[in-house]
């Protein structure tokens, strides 16, 4: 294939290939309990359809580094680029999360998703597996928030572009121990509170998307989640904050536990100089190419999970770039039947 041509036609659908293959093989798990097998399933089937895509591709946010993972690792070299010595194919960075929402998966719970990022080389960030504060929000809240302001401030400036008051608003809360002032914030200033298991890049997106209900993400979650939820922001004219937090600014010892030793270099040997500044949409996301593709595993907010039917499954997925303005629900009926088989039409 050409590399003349914009890469949206070259890799869109390519990359709705390989979430929708990575959701229908989460789902087929869905429920048994195993968290780790759902993602093992996701990441093995992304990994393989990947090889399949016209382009030369580096992970830039995976599975964790070589040594923990044997596929989709960081600095892995992936698309037919990796496989055949001398063609030529667009260099991409890519940022996945095969299976966002290990847990909703494996117990059957709403909006588990399989995600990925891409851009030109150098179009996100590198960011380590550990936490970063975020906060996120809609179009219309675009320039309204300030992740250093008091939560009840932030939360006036974003009912006051919603055109509503505070206890209109609904905020999505990752629901742990460390955001019990958080939670305790937003409850005094009268706002309403998702309280979510898991999943903050999805979250995330039903910010920026109006009619989902939900109208702000705020608190600590993942930081490779952050950079795949600035890539959605871009394409959907939404706007992240957010600040690394550091092992030593995390106050319990269940979080700190969690995160590797050597993080500071790490760090360092990514390119972030320095971990204390707040990072916004376009420096998490700074590609001119972005595309941006997830679909549903589990029903969630704004995707259906995957259903199985005796002649095939359906899909829904989310695709969208920020080369053209085309924000894409594709609702997909994968036939496997014989000539018989039927397609229902279906009435989100
Ligand atoms: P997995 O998909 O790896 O299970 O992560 C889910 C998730 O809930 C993310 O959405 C979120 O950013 C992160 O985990 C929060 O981490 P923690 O569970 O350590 O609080």
């Amino acid at each position: 294939m050409s590399t003349q041509r914009p890469m949206e036609h070259d890799l869109l659908l390519d990359f709705l290939r390989v979430v929708e293959a990575a959701a229908i093989a989460a789902a087929r798990t869905m429920g048994q309990g195993d968290r780790k097998y759902s993602d093992h399933v996701a990441v093995e089937k992304m990994r393989s359809v990947m090889e399949s895509i016209p382009m030369t591709g580096t992970i830039v946010i995976g599975e964790g580094e070589r040594d923990e993972a044997p596929m989709l690792y960081i600095g892995e070299r992936v698309g037919r680029g990796a496989l055949e010595a001398g063609a030529s194919f667009p260099e991409v960075d890519i940022a996945v999360d095969p299976l966002e929402g290990t847990n909703l998966c494996a117990t059957g719970a709403p909006n588990a998703i399989a995600v990925l990022a891409a851009a030109e080389r150098g179009g996100l960030l590198h960011a380590p597996d550990m936490y970063m504060n975020k906060i996120v929000v809609g179009p219309s809240v675009k320039g309204a928030v300030d992740i250093d302001a008091p939560v009840k401030d932030n939360l006036k400036a974003i009912a006051r572009r919603l055109n509503r008051d505070v206890t209109d608003l609904t905020i999505i809360v990752l629901d742990r121990p460390r955001h019990e002032r958080l939670v305790s914030e937003i409850r005094q200033a009268g706002a309403r509170i998702r309280l979510i298991t898991d999943g903050d890049l999805s979250a995330g997106i039903s910010a920026a998307v109006a009619g989902s209900g939900v109208h702000a993400l705020m608190g600590i979650g993942g930081a490779p989640e952050g950079v795949i939820t600035a890539a959605a922001m871009r394409c959907l004219n939404g706007e992240i904050q957010s600040r690394f937090v550091l092992r030593e600014q995390l106050e319990q010892p269940e979080d700190r536990e969690k995160l590797p030793d050597g993080l500071a270099d790490r760090m360092k040997r990514m390119g972030i100089s320095d971990p204390t500044r707040v990072y916004d949409t376009n420096e998490l996301a700074p590609g001119r190419k972005i595309i941006f593709a997830a679909c549903g595993v589990t029903d969630g907010t704004i995707l259906r999970g995957v259903r199985f039917f005796g002649t095939g499954k359906r899909t829904q997925s989310l695709i969208m770039t920020t080369e053209t303005r085309h924000v894409r629900f594709v609702d997909t009926v994968h036939v496997e039947g014989g000539p018989d088989t039927f397609v229902r039409f279906d009435r989100f």
